[in-house]
């Protein structure tokens, strides 16, 4: 998405080979106008695909996926994040190792929430590792609901979660990929 790309190359800032910041319109500060093409393209995307409900994972999939699923006119559920390792059978959990952040934490779904009746679109800010992205489908399939695919808004390409994901059949829809980055330089894929 040219838009996307535009605003990475005037605002992103390549910190060194392995991380981007975009604080100043997704991650901190949030673009809302951007927000909205962002949300209304990646609908685009996979209106013809019988998305009952759209998933964000806390927090910074929450912006990106409210407007796509604004634009879907499908619910929006949040996949919580939680440092406990407390048990609760309404809920369906699971571990997530961060390698960026160095910790674990536990993704949790309500079951009022899900069903085996729903087509799930994911929706993510990065997909860098893809272990956030990869607890996601575990926690959905844990409800028999079926996965739609993955959008992201930014995929860091040299990272290993777009092939670890598209490894288990899942449809990756990216705004913008990164193939290469180092100090102050931003490579997209072609
Ligand atoms: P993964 O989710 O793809 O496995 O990646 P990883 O564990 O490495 O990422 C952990 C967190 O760091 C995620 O946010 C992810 O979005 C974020 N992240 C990964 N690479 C970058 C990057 O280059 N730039 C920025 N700005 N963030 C990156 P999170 O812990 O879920 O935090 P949040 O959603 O609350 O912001």
């Amino acid at each position: 998405m040219e838009l996307l790309k535009e605003k990475i190359r005037q605002e992103g800032i390549a910190v060194n080979e392995h991380i981007l910041k975009v604080d100043s319109f997704i991650n901190h500060q949030v673009d809302p106008v951007l927000m909205q093409e962002m949300g209304k393209d990646i609908a685009d995307h996979f209106k013809d695909k019988g998305i009952t409900k759209v998933a964000a994972i806390e927090s910074s999939g929450i912006a990106p996926a409210l407007m796509a699923s604004l634009a879907l006119g499908v619910p929006l559920i949040i996949l919580k994040k939680q440092p406990s390792k407390i048990l609760n059978q309404d809920l369906y959990q699971t571990v997530v190792t961060s390698f960026t952040k160095e910790t674990n934490y536990e993704l949790t779904l309500s079951k009022k929430y899900i069903s085996e009746e729903d087509h799930v679109l994911i929706v993510d800010d990065f997909l860098a590792n893809g272990e956030a992205a990869t607890a996601a489908l575990r926690l959905l399939r844990m409800s028999h609901a079926t996965i739609a695919g993955l959008a992201v808004l930014i995929e860091k390409s040299f990272q290993p979660g777009h092939d670890k994901l598209s490894a288990q059949g899942v449809e990756i829809y990216a705004l913008a990929q990164i193939a290469k980055m180092a100090e102050n330089l931003i490579q997209f894929k072609e």
